[in-house]
């Protein structure tokens, strides 16, 4: 085990992620609780992570004496360095504010933190932070990679085996910085990595059932990848202790629920409730046209079904969430700060609070693509895990203007139809999300002999990595005329197709 002590830098998971990709097991602790994590843990290596702080501050966080007595390896990484410098006799002095940037160190010495990746007098690129910086190593220290700007850029005791970097080698701006971090845990401290996704469903597992002994969990199920790798790992943990509810609003893709609901109870046997809200969902957005109302309405109504259900199954104590990583620092690092509501995202916040549910997240820890090889795991077929994202309000959103019962079945077939035309070409694993918006305009067409007037649809594709930015996909025209061709023929009520060439900024991917 490697126990990574967590000073609050953004990037902690990262280290954390690196470990695993070299096949350790680690445990990520804040700092305030690291003395008892590293006697529960008895880890072979230690990790001290960046953070926001300065050692200079009165009250900033240090590390437990215990654990930089034990004698083990330790890698400290920016604030970590200055923690590690302080409390071995060395001396931090203030900088100019933190600003992070990219930087070259030059290797001064040969060292196993190094091996197969850098050799002494060449430089490579790394991720600086800068602000506060050690001026004076601890005794029995040496510096052993600089840079410009950094005498300290990477200092080292190999006696101790303590390596300090001033640097993020976590970060992709590191590009070498997975393999010194391998090497750390490797060559260092000489840990042999069997760790796997295996490994972390079977500590999840356990985890899951300690946290939930006895009680009920309930969980929303969608039929996207995290919700339902999410309520897999749990239904593994507690079995008939969980029920899943799917929450039909009317405003999925085609087949979409069914499929869902045959999947999960049929292959695993999972207790599903499949809850028909159609009338009330379509009768409530029944001409409603504002795209933040209708979000509000389907977020307002998805809670309100949600607990009548919770509450006809005598309630719960837990509710499941497929909250990933990015989520969670999504939400730490804007809560105070100055954010704008672009839209404001649908999912069932508020719940716990309302109906006193303790919430269980066992993918916290994880990046979407780790989630992904963890569904595998589980055996969730490949359809559900590349699954392109969708969002909460569904196809409402891709409805501009009012929303109607017919409106809806008339996106439902388009959609359909293109999707299927994607995947025909082979095409649906290299776009990140793809989808048809019907437009709330009418054009005039020919068809046959006669005059049409009819609905325009708009088919979009994008690529992205996280959703946060995005480049519309570039078809060839043969694709788009095919796919365009059969929607016009096969799907009463729309004459024409459009296809949108917006990227992200300054479009968003959903057309609302
Ligand atoms: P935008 O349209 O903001 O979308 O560029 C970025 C990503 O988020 C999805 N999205 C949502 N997901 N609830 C969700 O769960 C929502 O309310 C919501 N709105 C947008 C969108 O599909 C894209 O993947």
């Amino acid at each position: 085990t490697v126990l990574i002590i967590d000073f609050g830098s953004q990037v902690t998971q990262l280290i954390g992620r690196r470990v695993r990709e070299a096949g350790v097991y680690c445990e990520i602790v804040p700092f305030q609780s690291a003395e008892a994590a590293f006697e529960r843990l008895s880890p072979k290596a230690i990790i001290f992570s960046g953070g926001p702080a300065s050692v200079l501050d009165e009250g900033s966080p240090r590390a437990p004496q215990a654990v930089i007595d034990s004698g083990l390896p330790i890698l400290a990484i920016c604030y970590g360095q200055q923690v590690l410098a302080t409390q071995l006799g060395g001396k931090v002095e203030g900088g100019h504010g933190r600003e992070f940037g990219r930087a070259e160190v030059e290797i001064l010495k040969e060292s196993p933190l190094f091996e197969g990746i850098w050799e002494v007098g060449k430089k490579y690129p790394v991720w600086m932070s800068h602000g506060d910086r050690v001026t004076q190593a601890p005794e029995g220290f040496e510096v052993i990679g600089v840079s410009e700007n950094a005498p300290f850029a990477i200092a080292a005791d190999e006696s101790r085996r303590y390596y300090t970097t001033m640097f993020h080698p976590e970060v992709v701006h590191t590009p070498d910085g997975a393999k010194l971090l391998a090497n750390f845990v490797g060559k260092v401290a000489g840990i042999t990595g069997d760790w796997s996704m295996s490994a972390y469903r079977a500590r999840a597992v356990e985890e899951i059932r300690e946290q939930v002994g006895g009680g009920r969990v309930i969980c929303a199920l969608s039929g996207g990848v995290d919700s339902s790798v999410a309520a897999l790992l749990i239904h593994e943990a507690v079995g008939e202790q969980l029920t899943c509810i799917l929450v039909d609003h009317g405003l999925m893709r085609k087949n979409e629920a069914a499929d869902v609901v045959a999947m999960f109870r049929e292959h695993y046997n999972l207790h599903l409730i499949h809850v028909d809200a159609v009338d009330r969902f379509v009768g409530e957005l029944e001409g409603v046209s504002d795209p933040e109302t209708k979000r509000k309405i389907i977020g307002r109504l998805f809670i309100e079904v949600f607990e009548e259900e919770a509450k006809k199954l005598g309630g719960a104590e837990f509710l499941a969430q497929g909250t990933l990583y990015p989520d969670v620092i999504e939400s730490v690092s804007f809560s105070g700060g100055p954010s704008v509501t672009i839209k404001s995202h649908h999912n069932v916040g508020g719940l716990p609070e309302r109906m006193n549910m303790k919430l269980v997240e066992p993918l916290r820890e994880l990046f979407k693509d780790e989630v992904r090889v963890l569904g595998r795991e589980l055996g969730l077929p490949e359809s559900f895990i590349g699954r392109h994202p969708f969002p909460g309000p569904g196809l409402a959103i891709r409805c501009p203007g009012g929303i109607t019962r017919e409106k809806l079945d008339i996106l439902r077939e388009a959609d359909a139809i293109y999707l299927d035309e994607i995947r025909k070409a082979g095409l649906y694993d290299k776009i990140w999300q793809a989808f048809a918006v019907l437009l709330p305009v009418q054009t005039v067409g020919v068809m046959g002999d006669g005059r049409t007037y009819e609905s325009v649809c708009a088919l979009r594709a994008v690529t992205s990595v996280d959703g946060m930015t995005a480049d519309f996909y570039h078809y060839d025209m043969e694709f788009l005329g095919r796919a365009a061709t059969r929607i016009i023929n096969e799907v009463r009520g729309i004459n024409r197709v459009v296809y949108d060439i917006t990227s992200k900024p300054p479009g968003t991917i959903e057309w609302e």
